[in-house]
C-alpha cells in the first residue's frame, strides 16, 4: 500500500464528485469545504456510478438511481436503496454493503489516496 497522488485541492469544487483513474483504478473523490474524501466509485447497490449522485447535509452521498446513502467518512450505508417505491422487495437478493474508502493525504494542496 502507498499513496498516489490524484489531482490538486484546487481541481476539486465544495461538494462535487468527481472520478479519477489512479495506478489504473478508478476512484471517486469529494471534497467537503478544505477535507478530501475517496471511496469506490460505483454504488454498491447496483455498480452505477456514484459520481452522479450528491453530497446531503455535508456529510453523507445519496446514489441518484435508488438513493442509497453512503457516509462520507467511513463508508457506512446509512440507508439503503429506497427509490422508486417498492425496489425495497428486490433488497433481498441485493442486501446492504458499505461503501468502499480510502486514506486521502493532503499535503500542501496536493491529494493523495492509498492503493
Ligand atoms: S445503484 Fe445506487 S442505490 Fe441503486
Amino acid at each position: 500500500m502507498s499513496f498516489h497522488y490524484v489531482c490538486e485541492l484546487t481541481d476539486l469544487t465544495n461538494e462535487e464528485l468527481k472520478s479519477f483513474t489512479v495506478n489504473n483504478e478508478k476512484i471517486l473523490l469529494i471534497r467537503i469545504n478544505d477535507d478530501v474524501f475517496a471511496t469506490e466509485p460505483k454504488c454498491p447497490h447496483m455498480k452505477l456510478p456514484l459520481e452522479k449522485g450528491t453530497v446531503v447535509d455535508g456529510c453523507r452521498i445519496q446514489c441518484k438511481f435508488h438513493h442509497a446513502e453512503f457516509d462520507i467518512k467511513s463508508g457506512k450505508a446509512e440507508q439503503w436503496a429506497c427509490f422508486p417505491p417498492g425496489i425495497q422487495a428486490l433488497n433481498f437478493i441485493r442486501g446492504q454493503k458499505d461503501l468502499q474508502t480510502y486514506n486521502v493525504k493532503n499535503e500542501d494542496g496536493k491529494i493523495s489516496i492509498e492503493l
